[in-house]
Parts: C-alpha cells; sequence; structure tokens
C-alpha cells in the first residue's frame, strides 16, 4: 500500500517516477484512456481551505476515471470530536483513497495507518508534498534537471512550503537558500536530517540579498499560513523587507524563473510587477497542480 505523507518519506526513485509521468500526463491530457481509478471512489476530507488543490484534485481524480466527494472536515463527525482513527476505519471501508488538507502532520499518518487505503497529504502544517512535486515538474518543464541548480526561497523558512523543499533538496541534489527573519527559520536539526548522508547543499540566512545571488529559481510563499491567522500583524512586522520584487530578481541569474505557489498577496511576499511579469510561469505552476497529482495518483495505485 503505497501512500503520499510527505516529501521526507518519499524515497528518490519514486519522486523521479512520479516527474516522469507527469510529462506524459500533461501530453497525453485528453487523448489518454488511461482510467487506473476506474470504478474507484475518492474522498477529499479538507479542515482548511483550498482553491488549487481541491480543484486539481477532483478534476483529475474524475479524469482518471474515479468518482470523487468533497466533504467538509467540519461537516463531518470529525468536527464533533469523533477521533481520526474512527473515521479512517469507517472511511477505509467504503472509498478507495483519500485525499487529507489539514493541521496535524499526524492526523494524515494516522488516517493512512488506519483506513488501510492510498492516502495523499494535500497540506499539512509540516509539509506540502503535492505543491513541491508540481513546482520541480514545472521547472523542470522550462528549464531542464533541476540537479546542480540554485533555489532560493524567500520569506516564512518554517512552514510547509519551505519544509517540503528542504526534503527535496537533500533528495534530488539541488542547492537551497532559504532567507527568512530569525524568528521564522527552519530548525537546524531537520535541515541535518534533510541533508544527513545525501550531500545535500541548503543554507539558511537573514540576508535576502545575499541569497538571491546567481539562483535559478526565486520562490516565495505567503507571510501568514493558513492556522496563524492571529499573529498576522506581528508577521507582517518580521517579513518586511522579505519580497520578491524586480531588485531581487536582478540579483538572480538572468533566466531564473520566479514562482509562488499561490495565493499571492500583492505588495507583502511578493510586488504586483513582479508577479505581473512572471504570471506565465506562476499559472503554469498553478496548472501544473493538475498534471502533477494524476502523476501522484497513477504512482499510488500502480
Ligand atoms: N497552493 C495551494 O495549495 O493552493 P490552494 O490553497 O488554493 O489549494
Ligand atoms: N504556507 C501556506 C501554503 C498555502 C498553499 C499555508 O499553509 O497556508
Amino acid at each position: 500500500m503505497k501512500h503520499l505523507l510527505s516529501i521526507e518519506s518519499m524515497d528518490t526513485a519514486s519522486i523521479k517516477t512520479v516527474l516522469e509521468n507527469a510529462t506524459v500526463i500533461k501530453t497525453e491530457r485528453g487523448d489518454s484512456q488511461h482510467q487506473p481509478l476506474a470504478g474507484q471512489t475518492w474522498a477529499m476530507i479538507f479542515t482548511k481551505s483550498s482553491t488549487r488543490t481541491r480543484v486539481s484534485f477532483e478534476t483529475g481524480i474524475r479524469e482518471l476515471g474515479g468518482g470523487v466527494m468533497f466533504l467538509n472536515a467540519n461537516d463531518l463527525q470529525l468536527g464533533r470530536g469523533e477521533p481520526i482513527q474512527d473515521t479512517a476505519r469507517v472511511l477505509g471501508r467504503m472509498v478507495h483513497g483519500a485525499v487529507i488538507r489539514t493541521f496535524a502532520q499526524s492526523d494524515v499518518e494516522d488516517f493512512a495507518e488506519h483506513s488501510g487505503i492510498p492516502t495523499i497529504n494535500a497540506l499539512t502544517d509540516a509539509e506540502h508534498p503535492c505543491q513541491i512535486i508540481t513546482d520541480i515538474f514545472t521547472y523542470q518543464e522550462q528549464r531542464g534537471p533541476i540537479a546542480d541548480k540554485v533555489v532560493t526561497f524567500i520569506g516564512d523558512g518554517a512552514c510547509n512550503v519551505p519544509i517540503s523543499w528542504i526534503w527535496a533538496a537533500g533528495k534530488l541534489d539541488f542547492e537551497l537558500r532559504i532567507a527568512a527573519p530569525k524568528a521564522h527559520q527552519p530548525c537546524p536539526d531537520l535541515i541535518a536530517n534533510a541533508i544527513n548522508g545525501s550531500g545535500g547543499n541548503i543554507t539558511v540566512t537573514e540576508d535576502c540579498q545575499a541569497a538571491a545571488e546567481g539562483a535559478d529559481l526565486l520562490y516565495t510563499d505567503v507571510w501568514v499560513s493558513m492556522g496563524m491567522e492571529k499573529e498576522a500583524a506581528q508577521r507582517e512586522q518580521d517579513f518586511a523587507g522579505y519580497q520578491i520584487n524586480e531588485a531581487l530578481v536582478a540579483r538572480a541569474n538572468e533566466d531564473a524563473l520566479v514562482m509562488h505557489c499561490l495565493p499571492a498577496y500583492r505588495g507583502k511576499e511578493i510586488d504586483e510587477p513582479t508577479l505581473e511579469a512572471h504570471a506565465e510561469t506562476i499559472f503554469t505552476q498553478a496548472e501544473n497542480r493538475l498534471h502533477a497529482q494524476k502523476a501522484i495518483l497513477n504512482w499510488l495505485v500502480s
């Protein structure tokens, strides 16, 4: 039984298989007769808001022949305190797979363990694996292999998106630089674990300019992740200056890509002219959630 619970728990060969398959799936969209989810029903259990992840998974599951039901976690008995393990044991007897967006990573792991059906992490506080697989697919589609390239993340270095980037850097041999204020940097132990034995190259700094120098990909995410809303005012102060803008892009390589997982807050983590100048990449990145996640679903059930 395969699951996609994190980049941390995914081996390099499987990541590469999914990336290669995403290219084929994107090219063959609309022509393919391949329906590996025919006869299946998948549940999507979401505790947090979503536009891209929800729509791309619902569309992708249907395109692969499956049926799908969207379940707002607060409408389930889960929202009234039914344990995740019991929810998992019930759904595991009815549906064929689950896509879960929630707070605690342990909830997704418990669901996978107790349901006995393929389970996908569609974002937790710890990781956003489907996003980073898509981002790497998008980079490689436009610029070739990511190995030995320089990826610079600007902003909240301790949230789910950069954490998934950290694990990916350890497995796919690119250089990762994270520029974040001291209080929002990833835990050093996590970085040590991610590069353990891989020879990975990950650095963390407060200096955005130095981190952007010669980068092949500049990447950012919101300053206030879902669940952090109470800290919004403090975070806006903490992250002032941690923005992708034209001056920062000028430090990167001439053909550097700019990406944002979206949603974007213009004037905060990215300015309006930079977002618009790189909109083609950023919205292709959003579209690619569909293709990459179809490749993930295909890998899970094969
Ligand atoms: N990037 C991303 O996961 O977007 P949604 O929150 O809209 O799903
Ligand atoms: N770090 C963000 C990602 C949104 C896709 C959040 O968790 O809200």
